[in-house]
């Protein structure tokens, strides 16, 4: 896998254009991020390490393969909430851990105020954060957890910026990011544009 990875396939595009779509509901927003959310964990473990064994059929032995890692996703809340349920559909033995990162109204700085995971030596950790502007959340997340030991990190998100996504892989050697689409800029709130909005309030239903 590339170090970055754009869903650019008709099924993504879907799941994509209803995210986008002002008028979706909370509702069919939730299912859409969950859908997106299983496309891009597929993607992220396409180089997972296998573990093989042998698997008893009515008529022989079978070769069977499943996960040689430890796999842990790391949601950045509120907003990587929405990716969760749809990363535990193809990937139903992940652990999860939690970032709480806010965002300062004027400064911008990401600020931690919430951080548990599980033992991420060795482990391969999809961090999920829908909405890449600057990058500074997602970078802060990679390198927190970079410094547990985790093997490889991998930045599952929906919509980013060239810089968004520029500043998580300079700042992260060895990190990946798998995203859905990579729009064109920023407004003066740091919002993406066109981008979908505020994912969290669209996600949650919260007024903006
Ligand atoms: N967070 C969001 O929810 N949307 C953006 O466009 C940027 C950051």
């Amino acid at each position: 896998m590339n170090d970055v990875t754009i869903l650019d396939d008709p099924v993504a595009g879907v799941q994509l254009a209803a995210l986008r779509d002002e008028r979706t509901t909370p509702e069919h927003f939730r299912h859409h991020a969950r859908r997106l959310g299983s496309m891009l964990a597929l993607r992220a473990v396409e180089d997972l390490p296998s573990e093989d064994s042998t698997v008893r059929t009515p008529l022989g032995d079978a070769p069977a393969t499943g996960p040689g890692r430890t796999i842990v996703a790391v949601p950045v809340l509120r907003a990587g909430l929405g990716l969760l349920g749809g990363v535990h559909d193809v990937l139903p033995s992940a652990l999860v851990g939690m970032i709480g990162l806010e965002r300062d109204a004027e400064t911008f700085q990401a600020r931690r105020y919430y951080f548990k995971v599980p033992p991420l030596e060795g482990a391969w950790v999809l961090v999920l954060e829908p909405m890449l502007a600057t990058g500074g959340s997602a970078s802060d997340a990679v390198k927190a957890l970079d410094a547990e030991g985790a093997e490889q990190v991998i930045v599952l998100s929906v919509v980013g910026t060239e810089q968004g996504v520029q500043r998580v892989l300079n700042e992260n050697p060895g990190v990946k990011v798998v995203i859905g689409a990579i729009d064109p800029e920023l407004d003066d709130d740091r919002y993406i544009v066109p981008g979908l909005g505020d994912f969290g309030d669209r996600l949650f239903g919260t007024p903006h």
